[in-house]
């Protein structure tokens, strides 16, 4: 059982290579065109709903673009939980056109859409079979990002999530070819997120942070310090953000935070299976609900029904250091103080909703959603196969 190597001291030995070049801070965007000219000629601008037209953002890019010379080329409207639909789009028109360079101008689904147009480009089938595993990713168009919400780490990882609704499947996947080249990190530009989307950005830096933290084994002390500091991170800049949308420090903090959280660092080598992730791709797979809300509502639901003897010390760790719950009190109690504080930070401080009952979600399709996503959670922090998954959503009801 996983859960009794739970305090085993296991330094893992690992490879960790992120060549992406990051442009951080205001007034970088400067550097887009020399960065844009190494790949090519063609530029595929790809954005999603409108908001990079509503700050400006588009203006800026497509003058700096058509004024160096470059081809532009533009594909919009990449949906929130992107769908392969997009996908298609976009590889059809990479492959017709000749496209040297994919230019992603938004947030996490505008980059992770991107990335599977540019693998997609590479590939004679259908794109689909990217996500599904079908085929390798073996190539990939280079991948400039301009991010533009701070939240899943994608400017900075190989990872992709893709929905096709048409299966109820959202489908993640780490692929080393699908790492952007150069991607710009202005804070700036995360100004005009929505309290609501800064507080479900956050949520989703935390859990990623969690998903790692709360590993069957103990690693590097190192890194287990260093995401406490990414927690404390979020717990004391996500609320000043949204009150604040144009505090730089607050923003610029998330948005580092959000590169770091993911992006192999704080891996270690940890090879254990995430846990709230797959159950959450389930739920905005089925309900199109926005990624970190789904998180905020089941991570809590988790933590305490994985809470036992052996995974004990790990909650005490976390509330102490992370919640700075004074040591001296039982350490049951300090577990479930731990998950009250989390809960707190989620729907108190942050705002999102609770339950799925709030957002019009039941129970009916949760057979099947448990079983989808416990295909991978033997070797998660504590093992959870269908009907515990089931368990933890009829929770979070
Ligand atoms: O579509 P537009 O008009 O751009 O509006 C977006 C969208 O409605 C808006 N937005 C983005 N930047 C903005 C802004 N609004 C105002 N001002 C700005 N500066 O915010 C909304 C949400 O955008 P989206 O890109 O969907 O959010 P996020 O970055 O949270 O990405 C979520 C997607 O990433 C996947 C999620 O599952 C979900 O599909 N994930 C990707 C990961 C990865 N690649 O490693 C890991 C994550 O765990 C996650 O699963
Ligand atoms: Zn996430």
């Amino acid at each position: 059982m996983q859960t009794e190597a739970v305090g085993v001291i296991k330094l893992n030995s690992f490879t960790y290579e992120i060549p992406t070049k990051v442009y951080f801070g205001q007034n970088q965007l400067g550097h887009l065109v020399e960065e844009l000219k190494k790949f090519g000629k063609k530029v595929l601008l790809t954005y999603g709903g409108g908001s990079i037209k509503k700050i400006g953002l588009y203006d800026t890019v497509v003058k700096a673009v058509k004024e160096a010379g470059l081809e532009l080329y533009e594909l919009s409207g990449i949906e929130p939980n992107p769908r392969v639909s997009s996908v298609r789009e976009g590889a059809k028109i990479c492959k017709e056109e000749g496209i040297d360079v994919i230019l992603a101008v938004g947030g996490g689904s505008v980059i992770d859409c991107s990335k599977f147009i540019g693998a997609g480009a590479k590939y004679d089938g259908d794109p689909w079979d990217l996500s599904t595993g079908d085929a390798d990713v073996i190539d990939c168009l280079p991948i400039v990002t301009v991010l533009t919400l701070s939240a899943t780490g994608s400017e900075m990882n190989c990872g992709g999530v893709i929905s096709n609704p048409e299966t109820c499947d959202k489908i993640g996947r780490m692929c080393t070819p699908l790492l952007p080249k150069v991607s710009f990190l202005d804070p700036t530009l995360t100004y005009t997120v929505s309290p609501y989307q800064t507080a479900c950005g956050s949520i989703d830096i935390f859990s990623h942070i969690c998903e790692c933290y709360f590993a069957p084994e103990k690693d590097l002390s190192m890194l287990d310090g260093f995401m406490e500091v990414l927690l404390k991170t979020v717990i004391r800049y996500a609320p000043v953000a949204m009150k604040e949308p144009d505090n730089y420090e607050a923003r610029a903090n998330l948005m580092w935070a959000s590169s770091w959280a993911l992006n192999g660092f704080i891996d270690g080598g940890k090879t254990h299976a995430w846990s709230c992730h797959p159950i959450e791709h389930e739920l905005s797979a089925y309900y199109d609900i926005t990624h970190g809300l789904g998180l905020a509502i089941i991570t809590p639901r988790w933590m305490k029904y994985v809470l036992n003897d052996k995974t004990m010390p790990k909650f005490v760790q976390y509330g102490v250091n992370v919640f700075n719950i004074d040591p001296a009190k039982a350490p049951r109690q300090i577990a479930e103080e731990a998950i009250r504080r989390t809960e707190q930070f989620f729907y108190d401080t942050l705002k999102v909703k609770s339950t799925l009952t709030e957002i019009g979600i039941g129970d009916e399709n949760f057979t099947i959603m448990a079983k989808k996503a416990s295909r991978g959670l033997a070797n998660a922090f504590v093992p959870l196969k269908a009907d515990e998954v089931k368990s933890i959503l009829m929770m979070c009801l």
